[in-house]
């Protein structure tokens, strides 16, 4: 069987999307998917390529049993073809990634993260970077929640 490909994206790739790609790696692994998926992460922007996941999001996904490994890398017009789902963590990263379809072949594939919620409201995933340590939380409990839907979406 085919596998399906997803890739996570944010600005700088090490906050939010390496926390979606390791969670929904977590949940795979719990669901004995592991043959189905694939699964990485990339930032929209430059500023952080080789780096690891940040501290504070790190310590935020250990209090619920995650680690995030990785390290960041910049979103390449070859992802766009690669992958069967790209995954944004905002508007703005959403709109980041479209531009890099130019001849508009992609569109189906590039979705918000938040339109896999099933408890939380949230239109996107909130950039935690300059804020405090609640706000990581926050992201990992959000991205729990749309990875699972993500992943009950692709298993349909
Ligand atoms: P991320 O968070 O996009 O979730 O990885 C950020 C990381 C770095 C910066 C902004 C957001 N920055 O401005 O350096």
């Amino acid at each position: 069987m085919q596998k399906t490909k997803l890739l996570f994206v944010c600005l700088g790739n090490i906050c939010r999307s390496p926390s979606a790609e390791n969670i929904m790696n977590y949940l795979i692994e719990k669901q004995g998917l592991r043959n189905q998926f694939e699964c990485d992460s990339a930032g929209t922007s430059r500023y952080h390529i080789g780096s690891s996941p940040d501290k504070r999001m790190k310590i935020a996904a250990k209090k619920r049993g995650i680690e995030l490994k990785g390290k960041a890398r910049q979103i390449e017009d070859f992802d766009l073809e690669y992958y069967d789902f790209i995954l944004a963590m905002d508007k703005s990263n959403y709109f980041d990634i479209l531009a890099l379809d130019r001849q508009g072949k992609y569109k189906h594939k590039i979705k918000l993260m938040c339109d896999f919620t099933t408890k939380f409201p949230d239109q996107e995933v909130p950039d935690p970077y300059y804020g405090g340590e609640s706000g990581f939380d926050y992201v990992i409990d959000l991205l729990l929640d749309a990875c699972q839907g993500l992943l009950d979406f692709c298993n349909k």
